[in-house]
C-alpha cells in the first residue's frame, strides 16, 4: 500500500511504544518473525521502538478468569500501536476469547476502521484461473465497532419450542460518517488510477439501516468531487470480486458484509497466510491495531509450518500507520521478493522453508 496516515500525536520520544499480543496457537510463532522482521527493518531505517510482551488470550483466561486484565486499556492506551498474533484456545469456549478480548480492543480503543488490503503479491498462488498480481489489488475499508456486531439483542422463551432470538443490527450516523469520511480520504490519498470508492451493502432488502449509509455515503461524495463512487450489492460483490477483481479501487462496507467479504478477498490474495489488516483509531491519540488475517490454527502449534507472512505484512501496515512509511514500505518490498522468489506455496507445511526460515529470508531481502 502506498497511502500513508500522519502519526498521530501525542507529543512523545521518538520511539514507537508497541504493545505485543502473541496470543494463542500459533499467534506466538508468527508474532516472534513479525518481531525479527520489525528489529531489522528498525536497524536499517535508524528507528527506535520498544515492546511490551502481554500474555493476553487463551492459557491466561484458563489460568486467571481473565480477558483483559484489570489496567489493561489504559496500558494500551499509553502505546503507539498494538501488534496481535492470533486469538483462540481449544479450550476455551467459542465466543468468549473473540468477544472478550479481539472484539472488546476492537470496541473499547475505539478502532473504527477495519483496513484490509487485498494484494495478490508476485510468486503467490491465486484460485482465480490466469489472474496475475496486477489484477488483484484493492482495499476493504471495514466499519469495525457496529452493525451486528453490537451485541445488542437476546432471547425469549430460551431452551422452550417456543423460543425467540433476536440479534439485532445498530447503525449510527456518526459510525457510519466516520468511516465513510475516512474511506473517501483513503482512496484520495491512494491515488490509484481509479480513484473509486464502491459502497458495498444491501439496500434493496436492509431499507433503514442500509439506507442510513447510503444517504451518508451520498452526502460525503459532495465533499470529495476528485473520487469516483460505486455502488454494489453485497452478493453482487462476492460475484464481481470473482470475476472483475480489477474493477475495485477502494470498498467501504459494513462490519458484517466486512467480516465476510475480507475472508473471499483473503482466498484471491493467496490466503490467510498471507492476508493481514489494521483495525485503526485513526483519531488524535487513537491506538491502532495491527493482526494476520488468520487463526490461531491449533494443530500447526509449535510445528514450524505456519505462514509468518501474515504478520510479518501486519508489521509492515503498523509502520505505515505510525509514522514510519518508509520502513512499512521497505518491508513489504522484502516480503514481495521472498514470496516471489523464494516461497513454493503460502499453505502451512507448503511453503518450501519453515516458518523461522521464512523470517530470515525477509529479513535477508530487506537489506537488498
Ligand atoms: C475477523 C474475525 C473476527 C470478526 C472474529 C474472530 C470475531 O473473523 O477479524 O475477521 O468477526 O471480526
Ligand atoms: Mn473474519
Amino acid at each position: 500500500m502506498t497511502a500513508s496516515i500522519p502519526h498521530r500525536q501525542r507529543g512523545r520520544s521518538d520511539s514507537l511504544a508497541i504493545a505485543v499480543i502473541p496470543g494463542d496457537g500459533t499467534g506466538p510463532e508468527v508474532t516472534a518473525e513479525a518481531l525479527k522482521v520489525l528489529a531489522a527493518v528498525a536497524r536499517l531505517e535508524g528507528f527506535r521502538y520498544d515492546i511490551e510482551m502481554l500474555d493476553w488470550g487463551g492459557e491466561r483466561f484458563l489460568r486467571t478468569g481473565e480477558t483483559i486484565p484489570e489496567g489493561g486499556l489504559d496500558l494500551l492506551r499509553r502505546k503507539d500501536a498494538i501488534l496481535l498474533g492470533a486469538i483462540g484456545h481449544p479450550g476455551v469456549a467459542p465466543g468468549i476469547l473473540e468477544k472478550g478480548l479481539l472484539l472488546d480492543l476492537r470496541f473499547k480503543l475505539d478502532q473504527y476502521i477495519n483496513l484490509r488490503p487485498v494484494k495478490l503479491l508476485p510468486g503467490v498462488e491465486t484460485p482465480l484461473a490466469g489472474r496475475g498480481p496486477g489484477d488483484i489489488d484493492f482495499v476493504v475499508v471495514r466499519e469495525n465497532t457496529e452493525d451486528l456486531y453490537c451485541g445488542v439483542g437476546g432471547y425469549l422463551k430460551k431452551g422452550t419450542p417456543d423460543e425467540v432470538a433476536v440479534q439485532q443490527a445498530v447503525y449510527t450516523r456518526k459510525g457510519c460518517e466516520r468511516c465513510i469520511r475516512w474511506a473517501f480520504d483513503y482512496t484520495r490519498r491512494r491515488n490509484s488510477p481509479k480513484k473509486t470508492l464502491t459502497l458495498v451493502a444491501k439496500t434493496n432488502v436492509l431499507t433503514f439501516g442500509h439506507d442510513l449509509w447510503w444517504r451518508t455515503f451520498q452526502d460525503v461524495a459532495r465533499e470529495y468531487p476528485d473520487v469516483r463512487t460505486d455502488y454494489n450489492h453485497v452478493d453482487a460483490c462476492c460475484m464481481w470480486m470473482v470475476k472483475n477483481p480489477d474493477a475495485y479501487d477502494v470498498i467501504v462496507t459494513t462490519n458484517m458484509f466486512g467480516d465476510i467479504i475480507t475472508d473471499l478477498g483473503g482466498i484471491l490474495q493467496g490466503g490467510m497466510g498471507v492476508a493481514a489488516g489494521a483495525n485503526l483509531n485513526p483519531d488524535p491519540g487513537g491506538v491502532s491495531m495491527f493482526e494476520p488475517m488468520g487463526g490461531s490454527a491449533p494443530k500447526y502449534t509449535g510445528t514450524d509450518q505456519i505462514n509468518p507472512i501474515a504478520a510479518i505484512n501486519a508489521v509492515a501496515m503498523l509502520l505505515e500507520h505510525t509514522g514510519q512509511p518508509a520502513a512499512g514500505a521497505r518491508v513489504e518490498r522484502a516480503v514481495a521478493r521472498v514470496t516471489g522468489t523464494k516461497m513454493v506455496s503460502q499453505a502451512a507445511g507448503r511453503m518450501g522453508h519453515g516458518t523461522r526460515a521464512v523470517g530470515d529470508l525477509v529479513v535477508a531481502a530487506l537489506a537488498e
